[in-house]
This record gives structure tokens, sequence and C-alpha cells, in this order.
């Protein structure tokens, strides 16, 4: 037995599953999905497969001819989930498991209509990465193997499902029920499979995209995201063919936790990055970079995650760079890296977990979520680029992409290809140290400018009486202003939170990214006044970029501790099961 993925059953001596045709009905009322998948081996195999397997009503498994097929559910573990063990006769090439998601499905998010921006009808969607597709589908749930797939997918009208596909039809029966069917060309690892179904419209914005949304906000969606496509044409100058197809988006509910997933061919998106200004499309250029770092080529494990995200903030600030200018890039890397230094030290810098190569055997890869692999990994490229210049780099990149493609690789293996086609860059950077130790070597390329030292003397002079001249500070970009709040202390004295919030009109921001800046401040220093927006947020939004640091600040104070366990108490339900879970890790810890 050789398993070569801490986080999934996996093995490596045994057959390959290399096609998914699932067939599924969406109970809105149960919050299940009742059906079958149809598994498809790479070749005609015999014996053992172990598959991943979690919070999985499994009815029954036969080969594609109707012979039955022995199983088990063999061993479960906290962090993987089950091993359904089959035992297959000789020449199987095709299986068939009849089964039903559990009601725990973390994969699964459902929503009732109150908390859609239609209030009318209910929404599901699932969020696989990184190890939940198993609790959707018993697969091999492995980014170091990829299916195709095709689907079929039944639920209420006048409801519509959307997948990580391309759509191929819909059948609607007398029984009020709708199939949307599906087909997945393109080779993907199971972390990438995706389905929403909800009350969806959808707006073109260019050849080859579109956004879906609810109706009620399918217009400020396609207005904020218009820039798609010369953001996809900008990424294809630096990366290659665009190879999906299409790329669509979907702006999900408020409860979704991510600020976007790179699902393929239809990337999801909270609604909190509608911001009237489109001052969030970085994360739509982070997720269509996926497409080429990520989606093409892929991570091996969660050990290996930085090569997914590394690389995309990397190319992610190029597509920016083109369409936005350096100046602006360069604020994003600095905003960003900001946000790393709060993770480092929550962490430590002598902690594992600030390696870019991890070792997460035992390990929950959602406990560890950090900007680590996104940042630290970023810089990494960066100062590969630096050293060898960004002419033969974009040359490397091309390569590297082409060399890889549809496929997924370790940090080893990239470390062997970098040796091979830039000699001694390694050892010049530093880089081994770089990937496999903890914290941040001495050699980061610089960032600022003038303008950005200015702001930033503002606020760590806060205490000596530094103050922004209300003038200047109305004219500053949601930038600007993050980098502002991020930089002054806290807590602050509550005369200094009021007169802040009343020069500004903080508390009153609707742009999410400085309303949380600010609210954190604002909690950390238990400013009452603002409180009654925290609860409103935190009632409000899903999204676990806001939603740690608001009750970070609430539960680092004895003052607001209480309010933080009452307002979970309140709105716990409503969230998200990888919300719920890591907010309630925080709850605990309240003495
Ligand atoms: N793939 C990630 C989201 C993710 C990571 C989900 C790990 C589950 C496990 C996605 O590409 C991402 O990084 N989203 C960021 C946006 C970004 C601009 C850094 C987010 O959600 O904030
Ligand atoms: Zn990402």
């Amino acid at each position: 037995m050789s398993r070569f993925d801490p986080h999934s059953w996996c093995d490596d001596g045994q057959a390959v599953v290399v096609h998914l045709d699932l067939d599924w009905t969406v109970d809105f009322i149960a919050h299940t999905l009742t059906g079958q998948v149809s598994i498809r081996l790479r070749e005609p195999a015999g014996g053992t497969l172990d598959l991943d397997a979690r919070d999985l009503d499994i009815r029954d498994v036969t080969t594609t001819d109707g012979a039955t097929i022995p199983w088990s559910m063999a061993e479960t573990d906290p962090i993987m989930g089950g091993r359904l063990r089959l035992d297959l006769p000789d020449d199987t090439s095709g299986i068939v498991i009849r089964y039903a998601t559990g009601a725990n499905a973390v994969a699964l998010g459902w929503l009732e209509p109150q908390q859609t921006a239609g209030g009318e009808h209910p929404f599901m969607f699932t969020q696989c990465q990184p190890i939940h597709a198993r609790t959707l589908v018993p697969c091999q749930d492995t980014p170091r193997h990829r299916v195709t797939y095709t689907a079929k997918v039944t639920v209420p009208a006048p409801l519509k499902a959307v997948m990580s596909a391309a759509g191929t039809g819909s059948e609607s029966d007398n029984d009020g029920q709708t199939t949307w069917r599906f087909d997945m060309p393109q080779a993907i690892p199971t972390y990438l499979l995706a389905l929403a179904v909800g009350n969806l419209t959808h707006a073109d914005l260019g050849p080859r995209s579109c956004v879906y949304a609810e109706p009620e906000t399918v217009e400020k969606a396609a207005w904020e995201f218009a820039e798609v496509e010369s953001m996809i044409d900008s990424a294809e100058r630096i990366f290659g063919p665009y190879v999906w197809d299409r790329f669509d988006m979907l702006v999900m509910p408020p409860a979704f936790p991510y600020g976007g997933m790179e699902n393929p061919r239809l990337t999801f998106l909270t609604p909190t990055l509608i911001a009237g200004d489109r001052s969030q499309v970085n994360v739509v250029a982070h997720e269509l970079a996926h497409s080429w770092t990520g989606n093409l080529v892929t991570n091996a494990t969660m050990n290996d995650f930085w090569l997914n995200e590394g690389f995309t903030v990397y190319a992610e600030r190029r597509i920016l760079e083109e369409i936005y200018g350096v100046e602006y890039a360069n604020l994003q890397g600095v905003i960003r890296r900001n946000a790393l230094q709060v993770h480092l030290d929550n962490f430590g810098l002598d902690s594992d977990l600030t390696k870019l190569r991890t070792d997460l055997e035992g390990i929950d890869p959602d406990e560890v979520f950090s900007l680590v692999p996104y940042e630290k990994g970023a810089q990494f490229v960066l100062l590969l680029e630096d050293a060898v210049g960004r002419k033969a780099f974009d040359t490397f990149l091309l390569d590297y992409i082409d060399t890889f493609r549809f496929q997924s690789i370790t940090t080893e293996e990239f470390v062997v290809f970098l040796e091979e086609k830039l000699p001694g860059v390694l050892d010049r950077i530093n880089g081994r140290h770089w990937i496999f130790d903890p914290g941040m070597p001495g050699n980061e390329l610089p960032v600022g400018s003038a303008r950005l030292d200015e702001i930033r003397h503002l606020a760590t002079g806060w205490l000596d009486g530094a103050r922004p001249d209300p003038a200047v500070a109305s004219t500053w970009s949601t930038d600007e202003w993050q980098l502002f709040l991020q930089d002054l202390p806290r807590a602050l004295p509550p005369d200094d939170c009021r007169w802040l919030d009343e020069t500004f009109g903080l508390t009153a921001k609707g742009n999410y990214e400085i309303l949380v800046e600010w609210l954190t401040v604002a909690a950390a220093s238990a400013y009452g006044p603002a409180l009654p927006r925290v609860r409103e947020v935190l009632t409000d939004v899903g999204r676990m970029k806001y939603l740690k640091p608001l009750y970070g600040a609430l539960v680092g104070n004895p003052q607001t501790a209480d309010l933080a366990r009452e307002i979970f108490a309140d709105v716990a339900d409503s969230y998200h099961p990888l919300s719920r879970g890591s907010i309630a890790g925080m709850i605990d810890k309240i003495v």
C-alpha cells in the first residue's frame, strides 16, 4: 500500500478513476443530493479500490453490468473522513455507486430564501477545495489525479443549476422538476467539481464570459466585472492560451465563505466584491489566473498549495499591472504583505506553518489556512523574476505552464524543473530557505512609493498626534484607506475612534474592505457606537476573510468577548459549515 497524499485514502498501487458520470436530485427540504455516480477506470482492474467518502449514505455498489461489488467503509479519520473500500471483480472498467449525501456534508451550503438577494427562493452551492469533494461524491479526492465529468442535476423549477462545466441543455417534467445537463471535457482535480442551484439569470460580458447572479444583482455584477475580457486578454499574453473555453462567473449569496473560488469555466465570487467602483476586481484577476496556475498546473497535495496560490497571486498582480499600472499592483502587494504579517505573527516566525512547502500530515488544511502560501509564495516568485529579469522569467513561465499542463506537481518536482531551466538562480536568491524553512528570509524585495509612505506615516504616527487632512483623505482610494486603517495602532482611545468615524463616516461605508478594516479597529477598541454595525456584518456576511478578524477582535477584548459569543450563538446556524467550524474554534477559546 502506498498513499502519497496525506489527505486522501487514494492508493498509488490501485486503479485510477478518470471519469465521473453524476446523476443527482437536489432536495432542498432534506438538504441532500440523492442519486448515483458512474465511475470509469483508466484501465480495467480487479481487487481493492479505496475511495474517499465522507458523510455519505452508500446504498449499493455494482459494476456497470450490474454485478454486485462488495464494499465496506473500512476506516474513518477525523480529518480525511471515511475510506470506502471496494472489492472489484476482475476486469472491472466501470462502477456504479448509488448513494445520498449526508446532512452534515461540509461541501454543501444550503441557504434559506431570506439569505438570498431575492428573498424568495432557496440556494445551494458546493465548496470542494481543499478536501470536501468526498462529501459530495465518493472519489479519489486528491489533486494528484484528474477526472473529466458529465452530470445530470434535477432541481425544483424555477431554479437553475450551474456547474464547473459546459451546460448541455435542460428538460422540465410535469412535476415541477427541471433536469440540467453538463459536460466537462477538460480533466480536473476533484476539488474543482462545483455545483450551484438558485434563482439565477445571466448577463453576457464578452465573447467568452458572462456573469450569473440572482436577477436582483445581475446588472450591478455585470458593471462591476465588465473588464473581464480585457483581463483574459492580458493573462493570455503573459501565460499562453486560455484552454477552458469560457470564463463565466457566478455571484453567490453573501454566505459564501470565500472571496472567490476558481471553479473552471465558472468562478464563484462573493457579492461583497460588488462595491460599485470596481475596487475589488483583483479577486476576479486572481481566480482567472488560476486557469493557468492551479487548474492547469496543479499542486500535487496540500503540502504544495503554495504552487497554486503563490504563482496565482504573482499572476494576479501581473494582470492588474497590465490593466491599471504598476502603482496599483504594488499597492495591492503592500496591503496583502501587511495582512500576511498578521498571520506570521499569529503562527510565530519559527512555526512550520510559515514554510512554503508544508507537512500537513495529521493537520486539517482548513484549520491552517493563511496568507503564507499566497503572499510569501508571491514574494518568492517575484524574487525569481527579479533575479533573471522579466523577459527571461516570462519565457520560463510559458515553459513551466506548457510542460506541466493538466498535471499535478510537487514542490520537489518544481525545484528540479527550476534548476534545469534557470540553473543557479535558486541558490542566488537563497531559494531553498524560502521554500523549505520557516519565517521570512531577509532578501524580500522592497515595495513602496512616496505616496504610500506618507499614508503609512499618518497611521503609524497616530499616537504622536498625526492626523490625515480630511480634504486629502476624502480623495483616497479604497486601497489607500485600507492601508491607512491596517497601519493604525490598536486599541485606540474612544475619542480617536469617534473623530475618525465622525470625520470620515467609516461605520456607514458600503465597501466591505474599508468597512471591515475599520470595524476591526473599532471592535479591538471596544468602540460602542460601531458594535451594532459589527453585529450586522457578522449576521449578513459569511466570507471568512471578514468573520475571522472581526470575531478575533471581539474575542481578544474582555469587554466584547461575551458579545462575540452572543452574536455567534444567534447566527451560527446561517453560516456555511466551514465558516461555522472555524469561528466555533475561536469562540471555544474564550475563557
Ligand atoms: N482557491 C482559493 C480559495 C480556497 C483556498 C478555498 C483554499 C478553499 C481552500 C481562491 O483562489 C482564493 O485564493 N481566494 C481568495 C481571493 C484572493 C484574491 C486571495 C479569497 O477567497 O479571499
Ligand atoms: Zn487562489
